[in-house]
């Protein structure tokens, strides 16, 4: 691909004291996508996100924003970045509007209102409009920070951790905003402790954990990871589990036991043993493998690790 990327990092490093928080990114996010940054508390994401955003000055590394590198181009880059912050951060002295305006204003545009209100629309606060930013809930603070970040069309779009503390009306409309800006041709870039969010919405996700970037690729690719892996939750009402499937069990509580097959047909005899050495199911589950489950296991090292024979 020959078109310059939305978003491209390289070697990006940035230590706090005795802390590297940023130990080498590599990262490029193509124009249009819906890209997926996760990962702990502490991964770096917002400390990436802070170099993007021109606020925090990396001690190795580049990074541009729709071609433009954000140290030496600053302005420029961040013309192209809407940037919804993990904090909530607001003037108590302005309304909804006033706020937008003047955040408009950063960006020299002065005839902005149609998209202010077409903003405010979408994002459920039109009815909030001229009430003062201190007498809205922490959810329609967030509701404006999302506001804010799109005052000016920015190309890109960064959400970190957009939904923390948002209601389940606001989320669905919220996504299905993001979805159509994305549709538009935004690059949308989010950050979320919701992976069932970020499975249902990302086409590409990177993982982060210590400063790196320790997994990156397509949603499905990502998944279908898990997909010989079947979970599958049995509890006895009596007997025991069958010794050939002793290997198998991921976890056991009382007579509940967790266990992972590489193969759906192994149910069968699986339960046929247990029936054979007169055992009884009180439940049974089958799970299937979701994002959840690739990031707990990308995180503790062990997705590559020897699969159950
Ligand atoms: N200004 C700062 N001074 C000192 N340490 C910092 C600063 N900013 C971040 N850190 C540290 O850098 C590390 C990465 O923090 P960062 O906020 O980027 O993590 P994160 O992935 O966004 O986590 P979370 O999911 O909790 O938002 C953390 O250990 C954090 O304490
Ligand atoms: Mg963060």
């Amino acid at each position: 691909m020959t078109t310059t990327a939305a978003i491209l990092v390289e070697g990006l490093t940035k230590r706090f004291g005795g802390l590297q928080a940023l130990d080498g990114i590599d990262l490029e996010v193509h124009r249009g996508e819906f890209f997926g940054l996760l990962g702990p508390n502490g991964a770096g994401k917002t400390t990436l996100i802070s170099v993007l955003a021109g606020l925090c000055r990396p001690d190795k590394g580049r990074a541009r924003v729709m071609g433009h590198d954000v140290r030496t181009e600053y302005r420029n880059a961040r013309r192209m970045l809407g940037v919804v912050p993990q904090e909530i951060v607001f003037d108590p002295f302005f309304s909804v509007r006033e706020t937008l305006v003047i955040q408009s204003g950063y960006f020299g545009l002065r005839h902005n209102d149609a998209w202010i209100d077409e903003i405010l629309e979408h994002l459920g606060l039109a009815s909030k409009a001229d009430a003062n930013m201190r007498s809205l809930s922490g959810g329609m603070k967030r509701r404006v920070l999302v506001a804010q970040a799109l005052v000016h069309r920015p190309p890109v779009i960064i959400l970190d951790e957009p939904t923390a503390g948002v209601d389940v009306e606001l989320r669905q409309s919220l996504w299905a905003f993001i979805r159509r800006l994305n549709q538009d041709g935004h690059t949308i870039v989010l950050t979320t402790h919701y992976l069932e969010e970020a499975e249902a919405l990302c086409g590409r996700i990177a993982m982060m954990k210590g400063g790196r970037v320790i997994a990156l690729d397509t949603t499905a690719n990502l998944v279908g990871l898990m997909r010989d892996r079947v979970l599958v939750r049995i509890t006895l009402a009596g007997g025991a589990l069958p010794e050939a499937f002793a290997a198998r069990r991921v976890s056991s509580e009382g007579s509940s036991h967790v266990l992972r097959l590489g193969d759906p047909c192994e149910v069968e005899p699986l339960l046929a043993q247990i029936r054979e050495s007169g055992g009884r199911i009180a439940e049974l589950s089958v799970m299937q493998p979701d994002l959840e489950e690739v990031f707990v296991q990308t995180m503790r090292g062990t997705l590559g690790s020897a699969e159950p024979t």
